[in-house]
C-alpha cells in the first residue's frame, strides 16, 4: 500500500487532526499542509516517487524511525557542512545557484531543516519563523533534471565524508532525497502548467 502509512498516527489529536507524518511534511517534506493548492499534490507527490524509482512508502521511509535521535545533530551538522562545502566548489552551479547565498547560512538553513524533519526539534521553522514549505521556498531556483541529479551527486559526496551515517540511515536519507528532488521538479513543472502565482493562489 501506498503513502498514508501514517493516518493512524495517535498524536493526530495533538497536531490539529493532522497526522503526525503530515505535520512533519508540512513543516518540511514534500511541501505539505494546508489547502488552497493550485495543483494536485497527491499526483506530484506519486510522479516524484516514480522518477527517483521508490514507493512513496519507501520514499518517506524516513518517518519510520527517529533518525535525529539516532544520527544526533553534530552527524546532520557535519553532513551539510560537507554537502555544501562540496556544492560550492562545483563552479557552474555555484555562480547559478548559491552565489548570493553565504556558505554558513545555506549550511545552517539544511541541518535545520534535516533535525526537523527527521524527528528533532523545530530548528527550521525557529530560524526561519515559518515551515518549510519547500517548494515554495525553492520556487526561485531552477529545479530541472540537471541541478536534482548535482544535488543529489553531492549528497553522495557528503554521505562518503560523514561515516557516522549508518547504512540504514543512509538508505532512509537517500530514498528521501532522491524523492524531494524530484518532488522539486515535477512541482516547479505542476505549478507552472497549471499557471500557479498568476493569480491563482499557490501552494507546497
Ligand atoms: C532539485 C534541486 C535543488 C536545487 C536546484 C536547490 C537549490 C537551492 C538553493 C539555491 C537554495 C538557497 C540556498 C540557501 O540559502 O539555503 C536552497 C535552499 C534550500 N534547499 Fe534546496 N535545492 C534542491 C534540492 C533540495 C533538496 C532535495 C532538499 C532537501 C532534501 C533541499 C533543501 C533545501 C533547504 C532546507 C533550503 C533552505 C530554504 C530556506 O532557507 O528558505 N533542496 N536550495
Amino acid at each position: 500500500m501506498a503513502v498514508r502509512a501514517f493516518t493512524r498516527c495517535p498524536f493526530a489529536a495533538l497536531t490539529g487532526g493532522r497526522t503526525l507524518a503530515a505535520t512533519k511534511r508540512g513543516g518540511g517534506g514534500g511541501g505539505g499542509g494546508g489547502g488552497g493548492r493550485c495543483f494536485d499534490k497527491d499526483a506530484v507527490d506519486q510522479k516524484a516517487a516514480e522518477r527517483a524509482g521508490l514507493t512513496l512508502d519507501e520514499a518517506w521511509s524516513v518517518d519510520e524511525v527517529n533518525l535525529y535521535d539516532r544520527l544526533g545533530l553534530d552527524t546532520l551538522q557535519k553532513f551539510s557542512t560537507a554537502f555544501y562545502t562540496s556544492f560550492y566548489k562545483d563552479k557552474p552551479y555555484y555562480e547559478a545557484l548559491f552565489k548570493t547565498h553565504p556558505l554558513e547560512q545555506s549550511i545552517e538553513n539544511q541541518w535545520s531543516f534535516l533535525a526537523q524533519r527527521f524527528g528533532g526539534p523545530q530548528l527550521f521553522n525557529e530560524l526561519k519563523g515559518g515551515p518549510a514549505q519547500m517548494l515554495r521556498r525553492h520556487e526561485d531556483y531552477p529545479c530541472n533534471d540537471t541541478t536534482a541529479e548535482r544535488w543529489l551527486h553531492h549528497s553522495q559526496i557528503a554521505f562518503e565524508q560523514v561515516p557516522e551515517i549508518d547504512d540504514d540511515s543512509r538508505l532512509r536519507m537517500e530514498r528521501f532525497f532522491k524523492w524531494m528532488a524530484y518532488f522539486l521538479v515535477e512541482g516547479q513543472k505542476a505549478r507552472k502548467e497549471a499557471g500557479c502565482g498568476q493569480g491563482r493562489r499557490q501552494g507546497g
